[in-house]
């Protein structure tokens, strides 16, 4: 195994200019493959509830669920860095409350939590970082606030929307944050960002500059999802793959060609002779 991936590493990979790669994933075989290939970060992103749970938002994931996902996830990891999504409400609603859900995720084997939005979050981020739990920022399109946005909808494309998220990406350095997700933003907002930054940034849908980049696994894969981002490129057809093993497999019972002798279990010569 190469060595494993941990936070300062993320970060001198950022001042080499080493680019970072990341990927979701939710459960034991996913995570497994991903980290064999070499992936730098896993998230165990609230996604889970429109990739894998076929909801149309993230608002219905529950700290337990990710806990649950966190923990199968760890499983397969050997080298990847792991971070888990703190889910909608999680770290809102006191500080208490926030320093509890993110120990369970780190706990179940997190090492770092995820937090969407700024303004409302730097308090949790300082707390969270002076007790030891790295976090790692999200702006641009914050999911969990799918109902104030209006929608999944690009960011910052205009002057004074550019220079909000810009005022962000700063108040989630100061507040101690390792890193911050950048989703949906323009190419060069996203590039000017960066430069700003001293810690990475990972782009979804934010252009070439950004130190890194993270998409949703089952995306990529070509997995069935009811909406495709412009930014979501292919790299499978994993859909097809499973629909055609099914339909060979329903086929081949049909016609009596499965089980055959090869995928049987022969009676012992002594059953036999009784
Ligand atoms: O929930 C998620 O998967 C995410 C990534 C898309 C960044 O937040």
């Amino acid at each position: 195994m190469a060595f494993k991936m941990t936070l300062s590493r993320l970060l001198k990979m950022k001042q080499k200019g080493e680019k970072i790669t990341a990927l979701t994933a939710y459960d034991y075989p996913f995570a497994r493959l991903l980290d064999e290939a070499g992936i730098d970060i896993i998230l165990v992103g609230d996604s889970l509830g429109m990739a894998f749970r076929g909801e149309e938002n993230t608002l219905k994931v529950t700290i337990d669920d990710t806990a649950y996902h966190t923990r199968a996830v760890k499983k397969g990891i050997k080298r990847a860095f792991l971070v888990a999504d703190m889910p909608f409400l999680s770290y809102h609603l006191g500080i208490e409350k926030t320093m509890e859900n993110a120990g369970r995720l780190i706990s179940e084997g997190a090492e770092a939590v995820k937090l969407e939005g700024a303004e409302g979050v730097v308090a949790a981020v300082e707390r969270l970082v002076s007790a030891g739990i790295p976090v790692m920022g999200h702006i641009g399109l914050t999911p969990q606030s799918i109902h104030q946005l209006g929608g999944f909808k690009i960011q910052g494309r205009h002057t004074e929307a550019a220079g909000k998220i810009i005022e962000q990406a700063r108040m989630l350095e100061d507040a101690g944050a390792f890193s911050v997700v950048l989703e949906c933003i323009p190419v060069d907002l996203a590039a000017a960002i960066t430069d700003k930054l001293k810690i990475p940034t990972i782009g979804i849908g934010a252009g070439a500059y950004c130190d890194g980049q993270i998409l949703v696994t089952n995306d990529l894969l070509g997995m069935p999802s009811d909406i495709t981002p412009k930014f979501v490129k292919k790299y499978a057809d994993v859909s097809s793959v499973v629909s055609n093993a099914a339909r060979e497999y329903i086929d081949e019972i049909r016609t009596s060609q499965f089980p055959d002798a090869e995928h049987s279990y022969e009676t012992p010569r002594r059953l036999k002779a009784i």
